[in-house]
């Protein structure tokens, strides 16, 4: 662990999963205003080439977070001083790794979270912490749009596609839970589809799949009859508000949802990207049994209700769908998400 570089920031970060997609957009917001970060992550799907080679007031840690809580705590314990907003971040995520590593998945997202939860109760018990959840908490509601109150369903433990939707809803639990028993500054945040440079298809997110079959020429790949719908929001409009909802009070022992919420249907999106990037791909549709080896169990819509995150922060999305598309299709075309430097291996 290299010592942290000496910043006049007034505010202490901690990001876990930092340079991951998410994560190194928010690690951006949080130095340009002026914010001394540590970032905690393993490289297990981030790129360390995801955030800004030498910065002033960012630490990067390596390690899984497990590893690295321990550490963190004794500098405190020390005299370090204690981080003053925490936003956990490091997760398994998306629907194929969960379902090709389905123990470490949940262990992941479930255990660490725990840990993390402790670590702050008891080493910076006056942080504001951000907790990432995901509309997969929903389940298999068919009510739209999603309201933070609804009642949920999940389909049955034999198929392991709704491990994710659990393990995000038990850090739902804990951190509500260390809110109301030790008046931890706890937000939750539930991700709706977040897109933009820097996501990679390799774990089955759909629009860089998309996005690097149209650069590529090869079929546009849609799973099932592609009239599944979903609201996407770019990641650039996510990484903003996430610091400002620490910073309203207002927010604090509540849950949000975080997204776009314009729909648009798997077909229609796969045209977009076609249409935007002037692709000769083919728009092709496959089952889910031959995309997922029968595991699968498809949404038919995934649409947040926005009311709450709008009267709190105010939120308003200002990318438009195919401004992220040119913006992450630049990102591919630059090789950028292929120069991890020195991690070649390290991606389970
Ligand atoms: N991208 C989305 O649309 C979306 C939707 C819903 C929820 N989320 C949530 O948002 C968060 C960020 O997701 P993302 O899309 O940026 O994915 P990501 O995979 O790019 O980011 C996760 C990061 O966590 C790191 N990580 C994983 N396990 C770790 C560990 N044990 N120790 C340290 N680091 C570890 C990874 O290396 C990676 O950099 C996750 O919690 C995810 O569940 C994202």
């Amino acid at each position: 662990m290299s010592d942290a570089t000496k910043h006049p920031a007034s505010r202490r970060c901690l990001v876990t999963g930092g340079a991951g997609f998410i994560g190194s957009h928010l690690v951006e917001r949080l130095l340009s205003r002026g914010d001394h970060v540590t970032v905690v992550d393993d490289l297990s799907t981030g790129r360390d080439s995801n955030l800004p080679p030498s910065a002033p007031g960012l630490r990067f840690v390596r390690a899984g977070l497990s590893q690295t809580l321990p550490t963190l705590a004794s500098e405190v314990a020390a005299g370090q001083e204690p981080f003053h907003e925490v936003y956990h971040l490091a997760a398994a995520v998306g629907v194929k790794l969960v379902i090709d590593d389905p123990i470490g998945s949940i262990e992941t997202n479930v255990a660490q979270t725990g840990e993390l939860l402790r670590f702050v109760q008891r080493a910076c018990p006056r942080a504001a912490l951000l907790i990432a959840s995901s509309s997969e908490v929903y389940g298999k509601s068919d009510r739209i749009p999603f309201r933070e109150d609804d009642d949920v369903t999940y389909g049955p433990t034999t198929k392991s596609r709704w491990s994710y939707a659990c393990s995000k809803a038990i850090d739902e639990y804990l951190a509500l839970a260390y809110h109301q028993q030790h008046g931890l500054r706890v937000v939750i945040a539930r991700f709706f589809n977040t897109v933009g440079p820097r996501q990679v298809g390799d774990y089955g997110m759909v629009l860089p799949r998309f996005v690097e079959a149209a650069l590529a020429g090869t079929p546009i790949i849609v799973h099932g009859d592609g009239r599944q719908t979903r609201c996407f929001c770019d990641v650039r409009d996510v990484a903003s508000v996430l610091p400002r909802m620490l910073g309203e009070p207002a927010c604090v022992g509540r849950v949000f949802n975080l997204g776009g919420d314009r729909s648009i249907s798997m077909i229609d999106l796969a045209r977009a990207v076609k249409t935007t990037l002037s692709s000769s791909s083919e728009v092709r549709l496959i089952p889910y049994d031959q995309a997922y080896s029968g595991a699968f169990e498809d949404l038919r819509q995934r649409e947040p209700d926005l009311t709450r995150l709008r009267a709190a922060v105010g939120f308003e999305p200002t990318f438009t769908l195919e401004r992220t598309i040119a913006d992450l299709a630049q990102h591919l075309r630059s090789g950028a998400a292929q120069t991890s430097s020195g991690i070649e291996g390290s991606v389970r």
